[in-house]
């Protein structure tokens, strides 16, 4: 019997996001003990709303959703509503009836990890480091307490996403960044290189079948993704990697590195490059991507992934 996971999820819901999330629901062994939101694809309002939509679609409304940073560490978000839509999340989902738990999302995470042996939890990071960095500013031993940190970012050595250097979650906060990745805690980043070895295309996605109410959902969420982008050939599977490697670290080969952000506020902005020896960033390199999509299909009991 594998070990039972304890995840606690920080997000931007987000299309990828969503399906992660879905993918954490459906994993059997894992508690989630709840979503923390970040401003980051959309502004906090809408990813604090898509996190109890989510929830509640999935029925799963037991899961406390926990408000975050509006605004990263210096300036503001700007948002990826051309890529999620304005909304955040493709699929239209019956606005939520439940509400966000009434505490600051920094506090929260902080009363998790002291509230549980050091290494028993499991935390994801699926948007910008803010709420990461802050609690690493206001409670610097929390952090230490965590079994692992999984965070989704990056360009290490690979173009980037939002510039030709950066990477989305990182270039919206690079200060945040900054924070937690000099803070010595030791962590998985799921950078673009390790997510760009994972992408579906349409008419793959479109072929695709599920019966399960979880799996279904996120088949709803990523084929209406398609059907709004025309132009889109090729969905990434960005987050539900990050989630992946969470729920299965042997799915990929790692290096350790050293790593920095840039802060220059050039077209470097947000940019990570190895800064030399073996550190504490645990780096994915080659994905099993048969592997992925065999577990993919079986989390959300689905038809028609590419798994040969
Ligand atoms: C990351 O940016 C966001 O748009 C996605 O949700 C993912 O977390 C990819 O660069
Ligand atoms: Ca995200």
């Amino acid at each position: 019997m594998p070990e039972p996971i304890k995840m606690i999820i920080d997000t931007d819901p987000g299309v990828d996001d969503a399906i992660a999330i879905l993918m954490a629901l459906a994993a059997p062994g894992v508690e989630i003990l709840g979503l923390t939101s970040v401003g980051g694809n959309v502004p906090l309002a809408r990813t604090t709303r898509n996190s109890l939509a989510l929830l509640q679609a999935a029925g799963r409304s037991d899961i406390p959703v926990v408000k975050g940073a509006s605004r990263p560490l210096r300036g503001k978000f700007t948002y990826s509503t051309r890529f999620h839509g304005p909304g955040g999340i493709s699929s239209r989902l019956p606005e939520p009836t439940i509400r966000p738990v009434k505490r600051p999302a920094v506090q929260f995470l902080n009363e998790k990890l002291t509230s549980h042996k050091p290494g028993e939890l499991v935390l994801v990071a699926l948007g910008p480091l803010t709420n990461l960095a802050k609690l690493v500013q206001e409670y610097p031993c929390s952090l230490k307490r965590a079994k692992n940190i999984v965070v989704m970012g990056g360009a290490v050595n690979a173009p980037g996403n939002v510039t030709p250097k950066s990477e989305f979650n990182i270039y919206s906060d690079p200060v945040a960044a900054e924070v937690l990745f000099s803070s010595g805690v030791p962590l998985t980043l799921v950078d673009l290189a390790a997510c760009r070895q994972v992408s579906i295309d349409r008419d793959r996605a479109l072929g695709l079948r599920a019966e399960h109410r979880i799996g279904s959902l996120a088949l709803r969420i990523l084929q209406s993704w398609f059907r709004k982008h025309r132009d889109r050939e090729r969905f990434e599977f960005y987050d539900p990697l990050a989630m992946m490697i969470t729920l299965k670290p042997t799915i990929t080969t790692v290096t350790k590195i050293n790593l920095n952000v840039s802060l220059e506020k050039n077209s470097s902005w947000g940019q990570t490059y190895e800064s030399g020896g073996a550190g504490e960033i645990t780096l994915p390199l080659h994905v099993d991507k048969s592997r992925f999509f065999r577990l993919l299909e079986s989390l959300f009991q689905m038809e028609g992934l590419p798994v040969a």
